[in-house]
């Protein structure tokens, strides 16, 4: 957690334009911007090449996907609440993010990472979807389908999907881990000795994922997303280039069992419209340097494994594999791609650029916009191997009041087929609408980047094993109480 002293966010300051408060100890804050024109100098300064445009007007352009019809180009991304209930039941809070996200005007809504079994749930509190919890989990497609309803009059072209998920080297209960990885294995407390996940136990999960889809369809979800990111199972194997046996080393090994679960999703529910979350780079873990600066840990070539980067630079993304291995998945019926890279938990700067680091992480090593090029390039690598599929982008939430302009450059530079938001929805999830409304974002409620939801994700300090995350600064109703109440425990917590 943030100490409260270098807290440059009070929630009593929420308003864009007051001043931050801090320390003294943070480094200078990289968002200085006040006009998308301050932007643009960026480019050559930084060597990047962001796009802007003030035509809003390309977000109404339809898309089909399969047999969907997506009404707009935004992109409500996968956002966790940490909010289900022990048995794995969507809780209260999950339910009111649905309503807010269905009524926000985006129609393409991808729901939140939902474990496959007990076993491969990141936390205590992550959704499951099973036959015991499937009519709290239709009560949440209804209820998202009628907010849209109600706020957007007609929900025919809005798709709402599902994350499936097994949480890896990052379950709750004990580490899965499909390979040793001599950079993640001593942070997620691994010995060399630790088992690896066995080739029969992954080959019995196919029927987990296959069950789930099941239900999610069943339940009214438009697509499912076999998710492949941020490091956990199915991303591990991708990279698993050390794994011995049929599911590590080649190329068709690593690939072999999100392979054979689309193959059986496909061939169980044959009108699913299948999706995946990707990493097209995962990078290497950063910790806290000099100056508080993340710092890339030591490494030595060639790399054991790892996805989307050769084994001798683990710093640039090459794309030669996953760029292979999505033409290969569109060949196994998936239609929709959405676009990340990097590990929430070992580099968090490559996951979402922000301003001021989760309480786990380092300041920014780079200057975020970087990080959000580094997105945007691979992504357009993507949209231009494969022009017609639908492909989603990420790394928007950093540019605050500008989001709309460097969406709308991309997507009319054709560089991304939807405009993917994390926690820029968190902040303000009916965003679409007030731009449609007002022709921009309402300035009091624009995400900052401040990593507050991080914080609260990684409070584990609760009676349930897991504090909820949300906005604290925006979104006060909710989780103002649930913020001042961490706060306390990390002051306690504060050594003397
Ligand atoms: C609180 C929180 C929860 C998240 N939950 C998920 C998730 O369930 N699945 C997923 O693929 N990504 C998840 N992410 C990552 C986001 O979807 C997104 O990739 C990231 O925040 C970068 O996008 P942004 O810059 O628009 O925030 C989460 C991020 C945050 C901050
Ligand atoms: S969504 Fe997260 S990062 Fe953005 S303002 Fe809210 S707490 Fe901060």
């Amino acid at each position: 957690m943030p100490a409260q002293d270098a807290d440059p966010f009070p929630l009593a300051e929420t308003e864009r334009g007051s001043k931050t408060k801090n320390s003294g100890l943070r480094m200078a804050h990289f968002f200085k911007y006040k006009s998308v024109d301050d932007f643009l100098p960026e480019n050559a300064r930084l060597g990047i090449d962001l796009r802007f445009s003030n035509d809003f007007a390309v977000y109404d352009r339809p898309v089909s996907i399969g047999h969907l019809k997506v009404g707009n180009r935004w992109c409500i991304h996968p956002m966790e609440g940490c909010d289900g209930n022990p048995d794995g039941s969507p809780g209260k809070l999950t339910f009111r993010r649905y309503r807010r996200f269905g009524a926000g005007g985006a129609k393409l809504i991808w729901g939140e990472a939902c474990a496959v079994n007990e076993e491969a749930r990141a936390n205590p509190r992550q959704i499951v979807l099973n036959e015991s919890t499937r009519d709290a989990f239709a009560r949440i497609v209804a209820d998202c389908r009628q907010a849209h309803r109600d706020a957007n009059s007609d929900d025919s072209d809005l798709a709402f999907g599902l994350q499936l998920t097994h949480s890896g080297r990052y379950c709750y209960r004990r580490p899965v881990i499909a390979t040793h990885d001599p950079l993640l294995d001593p942070r997620t407390k691994i010995t060399p000795d630790y088992p690896l996940i066995s080739d029969d136990e992954l080959k019995r999960l196919v029927d987990d994922y296959v069950t789930t889809a099941k239900l999610a369809c069943a339940v009214g979800f438009d697509f499912v997303d076999v998710k492949q990111c941020h490091r956990y199972l199915l991303n591990e194997l991708l990279g698993a280039r050390n794994r011995p046996g049929p599911f590590g080393g080649s190329y068709e090994n690593r690939t072999r069992l999100t392979r054979d679960i689309i193959q059986a999703i496909r061939a169980a529910v044959p009108d699913v419209v299948l999706a995946s979350r990707m990493n097209v780079f995962d990078g290497i873990p950063f910790h806290k340097g000099e100056n508080d600066s993340g710092q890339p840990d030591s490494w030595t070539e060639p790399l054991a494994n790892g996805w989307g980067m050769s084994e001798q630079d683990p710093f640039t993304p090459d794309l030669t594999e996953p760029i292979r291995w999505i033409g290969d998945m569109r060949t196994l019926g998936v239609s929709l791609v959405n676009v990340t890279m990097g590990n929430p938990y070992a580099q968090p700067h490559f996951v979402r650029p922000f301003e001021y680091p989760p309480p786990d992480g380092y300041e920014s090593p780079e200057h975020p916009l970087i990080g959000a090029d580094r997105h945007f390039k691979a992504t357009a690598q993507i949209q231009r191997a494969y022009p017609d599929l639908a492909v989603v982008g990420t790394g928007y939430s950093y540019f605050q009041e500008f989001l709309p302009h460097v969406g709308a450059g991309n997507l009319l530079a054709g560089r991304v087929s939807f405009v993917g938001i994390g926690r820029a929805s968190l902040a303000q999830p009916d965003l679409v609408r007030q731009l449609r409304d007002h022709g921009r974002l309402d300035r009091k409620r624009v995400c900052r980047t401040f990593s507050y939801c991080t914080a609260l994700m990684r409070t584990k300090d609760h009676p349930l094993g897991q504090y909820p995350t949300g906005c604290p600064p925006f979104d006060k109703e909710a989780y103002g109480e649930v913020w001042k109440e961490v706060q306390a425990l990390s002051l306690r917590n504060k050594p003397v």
